[in-house]
């Protein structure tokens, strides 16, 4: 009944909340993104549990940090039993989390995070737009040998032209027409995403924040098969 390939961000301040909340979703929902607001407060335990328990776990780890720690805590993290897990995507990181990879985790790296406009990139000192540093570390990206990349549903076309099949796209920034954007610039419907080539889509508060999660839950994954 749950599309696998929505991946709902327990964005809550409790890892109590996030429990009740997976408790509600139920059946409707069997994929689960961790992020830094939880990992701190047992998140990582907690994605444990519900590996335990049958369910897809992305840990939104975002790592960057020497070639020797990111294998380290590849390795660590492997041994979780999360599918998922994001570094940022430089060259040397994304190569030293390929090399600490095992079971059945799989490695995302994050191109550009999307709340990055073409000054902040400028202020930082890149001299491309974000849609050349994107498809760069894209491309950086395959041939780490890394599993994936975290991008915006409006990049995901051009990057699935660029990558082999079985790579994966996974797009937070998903709204259903007519819904509450937030504070999201880039967005797409669910099923736009899948059409543009996303494997996974990650929605958080539209569905955390309903009145009713698993109502919304299931309606997204309606949406995305469309
Ligand atoms: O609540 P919402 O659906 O906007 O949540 C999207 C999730 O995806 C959040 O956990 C957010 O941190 C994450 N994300 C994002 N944009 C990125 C990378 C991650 O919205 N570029």
């Amino acid at each position: 009944m749950a599309d696998p390939r929505l991946y709902v961000a327990l964005d809550l301040p409790s890892i109590e909340q996030a429990r009740d909340m997976v408790a509600r979703l139920g059946d409707s929902v069997v994929s689960y993104k961790i992020g830094l607001q939880l990992l701190p407060l047992g998140g990582t335990e907690f994605g444990r549990e519900l590996a335990a328990q049958g369910k897809n776990v992305f840990l939104d780890f975002k790592l960057h940090d020497i070639d020797a720690t990111v294998e380290k805590a590849t390795r660590s993290i492997s041994s979780i039993g999360a599918d998922l897990l994001t570094v940022h995507a430089r060259p040397d990181v994304m190569q030293a989390a390929a090399r600490g990879r095992s079971g059945r985790l799989k490695v995302l790296g994050v191109t550009v995070l999307t709340s990055l406009d073409e000054q902040a990139l400028i202020d930082i000192g890149y001299h491309h737009t974000a849609e050349e540093l994107v498809l760069h570390r894209v491309r950086q990206a395959v041939e780490a040998g890394i599993d994936g990349v975290v991008s915006s549903p409006l990049e995901a076309d051009k990057i699935r032209a660029i990558v082999p099949d079985d790579f994966l796209i996974v797009t937070p920034g998903v709204r259903m027409a007519g819904q509450d954007v937030g504070d999201q610039k880039r967005i797409a419907t669910p099923s736009a995403a899948m059409n543009a080539g996303a494997s996974h889509i990650v929605v958080g508060r539209p569905i955390t924040q309903a009145n009713d999660p698993r109502a919304a839950a299931q309606a997204i994954a309606r949406n995305m098969a469309k």
